[in-house]
């Protein structure tokens, strides 16, 4: 099975894209490789922080690899948090403080239509691939369910009632913009062999 080094140690995220790859790729994280180094995520889109983790993995370590980076856009926001989702209620802030500061942010307005958008880098060789997932949806006011993690628990999927975090990782890891993305990576990446 081909292998592939996922620019990533976020459990959640590893574990969410080897279900969705698995029997088609063996996914190694940057731990497999022994980056222990936490990349900083300074661009400002989320191309370019997605490039800045694969171009990393390549110049220090030497290896093909593929990283994602993943943003909330929320429309009556201006497209906040977006590429500055992990960090929207400051530095050193949790999931729960994010979601927090986005209600209150809310507070008051009607139009809550978000989506969540993955892109993917994919490094082979010195050639940059690019592939897009999106998903849309709204932002309810107060959080429900227990799994995913981030902002799941207040994301209701358009077509759906339930938010992320109550759809579990099996709906999840089939209609997510990480699925969609990871679905078109996997496609291109069996194609090449
Ligand atoms: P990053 O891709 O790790 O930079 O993620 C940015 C922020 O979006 C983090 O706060 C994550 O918790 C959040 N996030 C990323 N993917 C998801 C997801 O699938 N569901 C909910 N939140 C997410």
């Amino acid at each position: 099975m081909k292998q592939i080094v996922f620019a990533t140690n976020n459990r959640h995220k590893l574990d969410e894209i080897r279900k969705i790859s698995e029997g088609k790729l063996e996914i190694l994280s940057l731990s497999d490789i022994n980056c222990l180094t936490v990349i900083p995520e300074t661009g400002t889109t989320l191309e370019e922080n997605a490039l800045i983790k694969v171009l990393f993995v390549k110049d220090n370590f030497g290896y093909d690899c593929f990283a994602d980076d993943t943003g909330l856009e929320v429309k009556s926001l201006g497209g906040a948090p977006g590429v500055y989702s992990a960090r929207y209620a400051g530095e050193d802030c949790n999931a729960e403080d994010n979601i927090r500061k986005l209600l209150s942010d809310l507070a008051g307005i009607d139009d809550r239509s978000a989506a969540f958008r993955t892109v993917i880098a994919l490094l082979m060789g010195d050639k940059q691939y690019f592939f897009e997932g999106v998903i849309p949806g709204k932002i309810i006011d107060e959080k429900r369910g227990e799994n995913g993690f981030g902002y799941d628990p207040v994301f209701i999927p358009d077509g759906y009632e339930q938010t992320f975090a109550e759809l579990g990782e099996d709906i999840k890891n089939n209609i997510s913009h990480r699925a969609i993305a990871t679905n078109k990576l996997i496609r291109f990446l069996l194609d090449m062999q």
